[in-house]
């Protein structure tokens, strides 16, 4: 099995922005827990943050027909982006969204995710265990 896993703007910054928020550890630390989650359960893993989001959308095009599952952290794209919508709905692939922070017991304007339409499941504010958790999900084929 091999699993995708996106981070979007801004969490290239983990573990310096906002810590009180987002926690005291960095996205190289959230990498190699990803990689040694994986390694355990045997499955591949590939990694990717970007800040952009024309190359989010290169990034998810590229899992059609080569990935079996999409764990995606969108950052502020999840509550702005159709593209990335569009984007995990062309692909078909099974995608689960995760955020770090409890999205739904924050502001407003982040209370709207476009890209859940197109997400089997979506987890928010169990940290970066969030991440291990998504790949469960897909690992366990309870995110079709
Ligand atoms: C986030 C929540 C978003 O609202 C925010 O813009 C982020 C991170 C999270 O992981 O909690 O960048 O996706």
């Amino acid at each position: 099995m091999k699993l995708l896993v996106i981070n979007g703007p801004n969490l290239n910054m983990l573990g310096i922005r906002e810590p009180g928020i987002y926690g005291a550890e960095s996205y190289d630390t959230l990498c190699a827990r990803i990689r040694e989650f994986a390694a355990a359960q045997g499955v591949e893993v590939e990694l990717y943050q970007s800040n952009h989001e024309g190359d989010l959308v290169d990034k998810i095009q590229s899992a059609y027909g080569k990935m079996d599952g999409i764990v995606i952290n969108p950052g502020a794209y999840t509550h702005t982006s159709i593209a990335l919508l569009d984007a995990v709905k062309a692909v078909g692939v099974p995608t689960v969204e995760v955020h770090i922070s409890d999205v739904s017991a924050r502001e407003d304007f982040r209370q709207v995710s476009y890209i859940r339409a197109a997400c089997a499941a979506t987890i928010s504010g169990h940290g970066l265990d969030g991440y291990l958790e998504a790949m469960e999900l897909l690992m366990e084929g309870k995110a079709p």
